[in-house]
């Protein structure tokens, strides 16, 4: 296998660094959340980094971000890359950043070396890949996949916006959302991204070859009572939402023995001190590589929140806001990875992702492997998020190198398999 120029470090560094400084100053880390302005600008400023690198930049109906290099093959189906700019509330510099900055680089890598592929090249900055207001996650993936549909388009955020508007406000066009959807599929969908556990850091092994991504279900639990004077009122005749709330939230850390499950958010009404609270919404979601388990895990909760319910007399409203199956990863891809890793010399480590990923998503629509570099103490989702600048680079140059070797994997159309439920 021919060797491709390396990318170049110094550059991938100064495009880390200017992407970080794109954040919400009042908020801690690293945050730039989807819907915000420091998003939208930061996502000006890759639209510029992908123009200056050769590619033709648009931005689509769900305001995803896309810069193709055309191939020389005329085929059909691209080979795509790429990954999210925005981050969680005081998250790190890294989640989806180096998936989208490294896809560049090694479109410049390319380029440099004048290596033209026969596939069109893809490059995506999905929008808003991390959960937002409205509960949903990949909001720009499950557009091009065609699985944003109605429901969500219908979710309410805290100020109550609908995700609808706020996509418009983003400078998407929900009407026009067919429009994002990609009907010819593609040749195969290649992801860099941290691996945001500790696996790869403790096995001292600088590539990993993901297998598959777990499920993930996610659920918006609404208890009703009733507020009144926290000084007057008997304990025997309170109907208090956020006991049961909190009833539920300890019922789920119970249930997910055998996957992981987390409530992440509450908010309670009115939310003073001397008042009963009145209404608390719940959000919680649970992750597993077993579809059968999402499912148990579930009904189980199910079961508890109408429980809870009756016992404390409290109106409740169960939402599904997504149930993502788990995927495996295509075989040829994750081979065309481990491939492209070893001819440069990398110990190869084939481990499941339990986070998730827009590839995901894109899996509905052909081929799809991810290629996992370490990250430091397994930490994620936090400002200590951290992976060295040699293992970025490491990253990038498996993922230029894996770009080619799936170039000559013409014969190949088989898609990535999802199991269980779909939305
Ligand atoms: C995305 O980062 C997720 O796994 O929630
Ligand atoms: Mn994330
Ligand atoms: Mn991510």
């Amino acid at each position: 296998m021919s060797r491709l120029p390396s990318p170049d470090l110094a550059r991938v560094s100064g495009d880390l660094e200017i992407l970080a400084s794109y954040r919400d100053p009042e908020a801690p880390g690293w945050t730039r959340r989807v819907f915000s302005g420091f998003d939208r600008a930061g996502r000006e400023w890759v639209a510029a980094r992908m123009q200056e690198a050769g590619l033709r930049v648009e931005t689509d109906a769900a305001a995803n971000l896309i810069g193709r290099l055309p191939g020389t093959g005329g085929l059909p189906g691209a080979i795509v890359t790429g990954s999210h700019t925005d981050t969680v509330h005081g998250g790190g510099r890294f989640d989806g950043i180096i998936g989208v900055l490294g896809a560049i680089e090694a479109v410049r890598c390319l380029r440099a070396a004048e290596v033209e592929l026969e596939h069109d090249l893809v490059v995506v900055d999905f929008l808003g890949e991390e959960p937002n207001d409205f509960g949903l996650s990949c909001v720009g993936s499950r557009a091009i996949s065609g699985a944003l549909d109605e429901g969500h388009l219908a979710l309410l955020g805290p100020d109550g916006r609908s995700l609808s508007e706020a996509l418009a406000a983003a400078g998407g066009v929900p009407s026009a959302l067919g429009g994002a959807r990609w009907p010819e599929g593609l040749h195969c969908y290649v992801e860099l991204h941290i691996e945001q556990g500790p696996v790869l850091e403790q096995a001292r092994v600088p590539i990993g070859v993901v297998t598959g991504i777990a499920g993930i279900h996610r659920l918006r639990a609404r208890f009703e009572g009733r507020p009144d004077h926290a000084g007057t009122t008997p304990m025997s005749l309170r109907r208090d939402a956020l006991s049961g709330a909190a009833e539920l939230a300890l019922a789920i850390e119970r249930l997910a023995q055998g996957g992981v499950a987390t409530t992440g958010r509450l908010e309670i009404r009115p939310g003073a001190h001397n008042v009963v609270p009145g209404e608390a919404d719940l959000w919680a979601e649970a992750r597993s590589p077993d579809a059968q388990w999402l499912d148990s895990f579930g009904r189980a909760v199910a079961d508890e929140f109408d429980g809870i319910g009756a016992r404390r007399q409290l109106g409740t409203t169960l939402t599904w806001i997504s149930r993502e199956p788990p995927v495996t990863v295509t075989d040829w891809v994750a081979d065309s990875i481990d491939q492209a890793a070893t001819s440069l010399g990398n110990r190869v480590l084939r481990i499941p992702s339990g986070a998730g990923h827009d590839a995901s998503h894109m899996a509905r629509l052909g081929p799809m492997g991810m290629v996992f570099v370490p990250s430091r103490a397994g930490r994620s989702h936090c400002p200590e998020e951290w992976t060295d600048l040699e293992d970025i680079g490491r990253g990038i140059a498996v993922l230029v190198q894996a770009l080619v070797v799936c170039d000559h994997r013409k014969e190949e159309r088989s898609r990535g398999r999802r199991s269980g439920l779909d939305d």
